[in-house]
């Protein structure tokens, strides 16, 4: 069987609504602004919120920190009854890419990439 002429996708045509960012929202573009974590930085802290409404039908459910090369960093975990915002310590002198995930219940799995 020849695989290659199944044509299998790759880069981010492979993520179209799987993986949600501010610049491919897919199928969910009307909810961009309230699933895209904000991310901001100080020193090695890392802080991340999502403008997200949390009620118990629908809420943001993680954050996720990823950094370079898929090194894994830090997750929270959210309830409905919390504020979806977590802070996270960077390595020590980290510099890099630095990759932020929000999941929401009902809208997917949504991703901010940034450099420190
Ligand atoms: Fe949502």
């Amino acid at each position: 069987m020849n695989q290659g002429a199944m044509g299998v996708g790759s880069g981010m045509d492979a993520e179209l609504n799987i993986v949600f960012t501010e610049e491919n929202p897919g199928h969910w573009q009307s909810l961009a602004q309230l699933h895209v974590p904000n991310v901001s930085v100080s020193g090695n802290q890392l802080s991340v919120s999502t403008p997200h409404p949390m009620t118990e039908a629908h809420y943001i459910v993680s954050h996720t920190v990823v950094l370079e090369n898929g090194q894994f960093l830090d997750r929270k975990t959210f309830s409905w009854k919390d504020q979806p915002a977590s802070k996270h310590i960077l390595p020590a002198g980290y510099s890099g890419k630095v990759t932020v995930t929000s999941t929401c219940n009902l809208h997917d799995f949504w991703v901010k990439t940034m450099t420190v």
